[in-house]
């Protein structure tokens, strides 16, 4: 190269070297890390991140931790950082392991100053630990997986000396109510790892589809993976052992245990499907397409049923390096067991006094057969039932009533209470969110929970391993679904694991969120963002309307009033709306980085009192049309050429089974007691008043109502139709609701659901 040219770069690096510093976005100002670290002190100044920096690692065990942090760090800063053994005097990361730190197994220490970082672990999980604090310190957009040029990858000087309090702090996902494809678990993974925490609980098998490929038995998968839905298409789904062992490798290179579950003796009838001859009656059966609990279950009383299992395990545990091994257990009926000759003779034989007790033996047969592979077994409280196993450890579901029995005769527990773990409840109103399976458990509940029950002493307490958040995937449709239910709440539960209580505060941690959900938007985590909650879609008035607007914490909302999709730069919501004209409000929330929910249109509406009919009725109750045929949609009862009607007079809305579905029509009367403005909410497929659509549940799955609506009524009668299809949409069956109707008039707390004696025709 000619000198003029080099003179040139030079001089072009010497501006490079110079260039100003980058604006340094409101999310990435302070600390947020999260978990939060136990002992944490700031200090003066900065550390920089170039393409310079070093990574010293002096010795063999920390290079592969080391080598998947600088694969990571490469993707966002382009900087590919040289390892090596010798440390420079600046611009360095120094990580080693010192067994001799004073903390536990998963501890480490942090010190960043201007010159470099000195990581040092207790143990190889610390270094990653360690390391990935570091990632925490440094802006959010270091969790890329493309080049970012807009930040300067500066970390601030810390010193740190953190671990976790809890050993056990993990993640369930059910992924045979709906299947969850490898690249989606890798991103669960990714979540964990990223916040701490190294449990993957995988619940593989269950009465609606069993997941993992069995050499030995391969109709589990063939016939027991595949479900006919209610709607008439097949779903299914499975992991090869091939895609086991992918996901066991990504989890492990992320310090994350995989604990296989395979239920028995209940939830077997994914298993039962492909090998009736394991249940007590021989079957045939098919995977369940409805939620809820199978009556038929494995046998206890044939030896074949312990050899199938001890196969299935016997293929199992070579997959699984985990020292835990998860059986099941929970709601296991009794039912077929009481009418079994084979299970009662058993009984008799074992000199078991109920079914509890022959419960109780299943699993102590399994445990053997686990200790013999050197594995823990771990089961849901159930496994208490009728005697615990000698070395089971329980995860105590039903509240903490079956972790504190087990941890009182002195087994571990991990705690999983559906009050506060459940990932699977409502974390907003139902009127607003995506159905789930019902409960409330909002972000601070989850974050609130304490493991250790009071009733403990610390000698028992010892025993809690820790906690876990349970995803079970009844209504989460779709992978998104699932990180929508799971995000933010399993967060919260990551630091109810690694932070001490005293460590602990909901406010900040919600501070620091701003920041972590940044880093999850860069992962394309599709997380909850509290909805603007309060008013139906449709808000009736008769003077001036007030529509007020909540969130389940605090969140800015943002609003339009011209029909237009609102914007992070839409005006602000600050206090209730007054009108005394329609009006329609679009409003979202919006986060700190500019992020928004999915935006609610609310029709506000001035209406007078719709008038009552002036009709004489003879009978109370409605009529009823009804054809039998299995209708999905509303449009589908176009081709019913003959229907019947009914005679209610005798029979109750019990008569409806989701296994004869059928459709009907009921026409007659509401009686409206006074006049007022009456909000109404039903899982009815379609709800007309007058000639008026006013609730469209059409094609939803309608387990809890979200289209109420508001309507300005005058006292007297109002025609009704109601149309109510017994199907089976999305694994619930209409026939477990009823054809129901509530309502309420504004300002009262109840609905009220409308009875016979409020209709007539
Ligand atoms: C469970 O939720 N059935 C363990
Ligand atoms: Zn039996």
């Amino acid at each position: 190269m000619k000198l003029k040219n080099l003179v040139a770069l030079s001089f072009i690096f010497s501006l490079l070297a110079c260039a100003p510093p980058k604006p340094v976005k409101s999310y990435n100002q302070g600390l947020h890390i999260v978990p939060q670290p136990n002992s944490l002190v700031e200090q003066e100044g900065v550390f920089k991140i170039t393409d310079k920096t070093v990574i010293v690692a002096s010795t063999e065990d920390v290079k592969a931790v080391v080598d998947f942090f600088v694969g990571k760090i490469e993707l966002s800063t382009g900087y590919t950082l040289a390892t090596q053994v010798e440390k420079p005097s600046k611009n360095f990361v120094s990580v080693s392991i010192d067994s001799q730190l004073d903390l536990n197994e998963e501890g480490y220490t942090f010190q960043s100053t201007p010159s470099g970082i000195e990581i040092i672990g207790k143990s190889e999980k610390g270094v990653f630990y360690g390391l990935q604090t570091m990632l925490q310190l440094l802006p959010a957009e270091i969790e890329s997986s493309q080049l970012v040029t807009d930040v300067d990858w500066n970390l601030p000087c810390v010193e740190i000396k953190d671990e976790p309090r809890f050993k056990w702090r993990g993640m369930h996902l059910d992924v045979c109510r709906h299947f969850v494809p490898v690249e989606n678990i890798k991103k669960h993974l990714d979540m964990l790892a990223m916040f701490k925490m190294n449990k993957f609980h995988w619940h593989l098998t269950e009465d609606q589809g069993w997941r993992i490929e069995i050499k030995k038995y391969p109709l589990l998968t063939e016939m027991g993976s595949k479900r006919i839905e209610g709607e008439g298409h097949e779903y299914g789904g499975v992991y090869s052992q091939e895609d086991v062992k992918e996901i066991v490798a990504y989890a492990t290179e992320r310090m994350i245990d995989v604990v296989p579950e395979i239920e028995l003796p209940g939830h077997a009838l994914g298993a039962l499907t492909a090998y009736p001859e394991f249940s007590c009656t021989g079957g045939p059966f098919k995977v369940r397409n409805i939620w809820g609990v199978e009556p038929d279950v494995f046998c206890a009383g044939k030896e074949e049923t312990f050899k199938f299992l001890e196969d299935v395990i016997d293929e199992v545990v070579t997959l699984f390096p985990s020292e835990y091994f998860h059986i099941g257990g929970d709601e296991c009926p009794k039912d077929r067991w009481k009418v079994c000759k084979l299970c009662q003779k058993r009984m008799k034989q074992e000199g078991l006094a109920d079914e509890h007790e022959l419960q109780s033996y299943f699993v102590q047969r399994i445990e053997k057969v686990l200790l013999a592979h050197g594995k823990k077994m771990i089961g849901w409280d159930e496994i208490l039932e009728g005697g615990l196993a000698q070395s089971a450890a329980v995860m105590s579901w039903r509240g903490e009533k079956g972790g504190i029995e087990a941890a009182s005769q002195g087994h571990d527990v991990v705690m999983t209470p559906g009050n506060w773990c459940y990932l699977d409840h409502y974390q907003g109103a139902s009127h607003n969110e995506p159905v789930a399976i019902g409960g409330y458990t909002t972000l601070e509940e989850s974050y609130g929970y304490e493991p250790v029950p009071k009733e403990l002493d610390p000698e028992m307490a010892k025993h809690v391993l820790g906690t876990q958040g349970n995803v079970w995937t009844e209504y989460m449709y779709t992978p998104e679904l699932v990180e929508y239910r799971v995000y933010p709440r399993l967060i919260a539960l990551a630091e109810v694991n690694w932070t001490q209580k005293s460590n602990k505060g909901y406010d900040h941690f919600l501070q620091r969120m701003d920041n972590q959900f940044v880093r999850m938007d860069n992962h394309s985590i599709n997380y909850h963002i509290p909805l603007p909650e309060g008013p139906s879609n449709r808000v009736a008035f008769t003077d001036v309307a007030e529509v007020e607007f909540t969130t389940t914490r605090p969140v800015k909302m943002v609003y339009t009033l011209d029909g237009t999709e609102p914007t992070a730069q839409s005006s602000e919501y600050t206090q209730p709306f007054r009108f005394t004209d329609d009006a329609t409000i679009r409003i979202a929330s919006v986060l700190k980085s500019g992020k928004m929910s999915t935006d609610r249109t609310v029709k506000v509406v001035k209406e007078v009192f719709k008038p009552a009919e002036e009709v004489k009725t003879t009978k109370e109750g409605l009529k009823e049309l009804y054809a039998e045929g299995n209708f999905i949609r509303v449009a589908d009862i176009e081709k019913v050429t003959q229907w019947d009607e009914k005679d209610n007079s005798k029979k109750s809305s019990k008569h409806y089974s989701y296994e004869n579905p059928s459709a009907s029509i009921f026409t007659g009367y509401l009686e409206i007691p006074e006049d007022g403005i009456y909000e109404f909410q039903t899982n009815l497929d379609q709800f007309f008043l007058g000639d008026d659509l006013l609730i469209n549940n059409d094609g939803e799955v309608k387990r809890f109502s979200r289209n109420n609506v508001s309507i300005a009524l005058a006292k007297g009668k109002h025609a009704v139709k109601l149309i109510f299809l017994n199907n089976i949409i999305g694994g619930w069956p209409q026939a477990w609701n009823g054809p129901k109707v509530h309502f309420r008039q504004v300002g009262e707390e109840k609905f009220t659901t409308a009875t016979k004696s409020d209709y007539s025709f």
